[in-house]
C-alpha cells in the first residue's frame, strides 16, 4: 500500500462557509460555493457514487476560479477532497476521478490508501501535440475505485463501430460475427467515443471545460442504480447533473464559480419547491 505524506490542506473547515443552495430538480441540488465544505457538511457514508472532473493547475480560465497554485499547495488540496470523498462514499459505492495521466497516477496513489482499484479508463483523446522531448499525449484516465466489493456493477455495452463513410462494419471478428451479441460489444476500458468538444466555436457554454455528457453517464449506468445518489463536487458545466436527472438517480452538487452554465442546462428540469426524494435525500445526507 502506498503511503503518501502531503502536508495537510492549511484552511480548516471553519474557516469556510457551507456553500448555498442555488436551484433544485426533481432529483438534484446544486450548491453554489467550495467544495471542501460542501463534502465536510456531509455524513460519512452515504453516497453510492462521486464522479470528480476537477480543475487540473494548468492556469486554465475557470468562470471566477484561479486555477493555478504551487504543486505542492494543489496536491495538499487534491489529498483534501479525495479524503472527503472517500469518507462520503457508501459501502460498495463508486469513485470516478477525471484526469491528465500526470496527475491520475498520484490521485490513484492516494486512493489506494482507502479504496479498492477497479479501473484506469483510458478515454482517447483527440487534437492535442507534442510537448518537448514527451510522447503524444493520446489518453486522460478516468480513475474508477470502489469501497470494498461494488454493491452495483452494470454490464453495458457499445455499438459495433462501423466506418462513418460507408455504413460498413470495421472488423471482421476472426469469423465469429454472427456470435456478437445483438446489442453491440463488451464495454472496455479503453473509450475511443468520448473526446471532448475542444474548438471554442462548437463549445456548448463558452469558458466552460466541460465533458461529453456520454462520460458522466457511463460512469452513472455502470456503478448506480434509479434513486442512488450521485455526488460531483466540481459542476463545471452540469454534464453529470443532467444524466444523473434524465438516468432517474438523486445528485448533489457544487461549483464555485458561475453556476449560470449549469443553471441554464438544467433549466427544464428546475422546480420551484424541494420534492419529497430530494428532501429525503438532505436529510440522509446532511442530516436535516
Ligand atoms: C473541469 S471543470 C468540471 C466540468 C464538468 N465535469 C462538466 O463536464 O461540465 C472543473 C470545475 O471545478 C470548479 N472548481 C474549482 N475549484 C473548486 C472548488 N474548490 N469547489 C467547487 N468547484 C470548484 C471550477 O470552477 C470548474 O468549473
Amino acid at each position: 500500500m502506498a503511503v503518501i505524506d502531503y502536508p495537510l490542506y492549511p484552511i480548516s473547515s471553519s474557516a469556510l462557509e457551507m456553500p448555498a443552495p442555488l436551484f433544485c430538480t426533481p432529483g438534484g441540488m446544486l450548491f453554489n460555493g467550495d467544495c471542501l465544505p460542501f463534502l465536510q457538511a456531509m455524513r460519512a457514508e452515504t453516497v453510492q457514487c462521486v464522479f470528480a472532473d476537477p480543475p487540473f493547475n494548468l492556469g486554465k480560465t475557470y468562470n471566477g476560479y484561479e486555477d493555478k497554485q504551487s504543486e505542492a499547495a494543489y496536491f495538499a488540496w487534491c489529498a483534501a477532497w479525495i479524503g472527503e470523498c472517500c469518507r462520503v462514499l457508501a459501502p460498495g459505492g463508486a469513485l470516478f476521478i477525471y484526469a491528465l495521466p500526470r496527475l491520475a497516477y498520484r490521485f490513484a496513489a492516494l486512493l489506494d490508501n482507502q479504496l479498492e482499484f477497479r479501473h484506469w479508463i483510458a478515454l482517447t483523446m483527440k487534437g492535442t501535440y507534442p510537448r518537448g522531448n514527451k510522447l503524444y499525449p493520446a489518453h486522460y484516465a478516468l480513475l474508477y475505485f470502489t469501497k470494498g466489493t461494488p454493491r452495483v456493477f452494470n454490464h453495458l455495452r457499445t455499438p459495433i463501430p462501423t466506418c462513418r463513410h460507408c455504413g460498413g462494419e470495421l472488423k471482421d471478428y476472426g469469423g465469429h460475427r454472427d456470435r456478437l451479441h445483438p446489442d453491440g460489444l463488451n464495454l472496455t476500458d479503453f473509450w475511443e467515443d468520448t473526446s471532448p468538444n475542444r474548438h471554442k466555436k462548437t463549445k456548448a457554454r463558452p469558458g466552460v471545460n466541460e465533458l461529453k455528457p456520454l462520460i458522466p453517464a457511463r460512469a452513472i449506468q455502470i456503478a448506480t442504480q434509479p434513486g442512488d445518489i450521485i455526488c460531483d463536487p466540481f459542476g463545471g458545466g452540469g454534464s453529470t447533473y443532467q444524466e444523473a436527472e434524465h438516468a432517474h438517480r438523486r445528485w448533489l452538487g457544487c461549483e464555485i464559480g458561475d453556476c449560470a452554465p449549469i443553471q441554464q442546462r438544467m433549466q427544464p428540469h428546475i422546480v420551484p419547491e424541494i420534492t419529497p426524494a430530494v428532501a429525503e435525500m438532505l436529510r440522509h445526507v446532511f442530516g436535516r
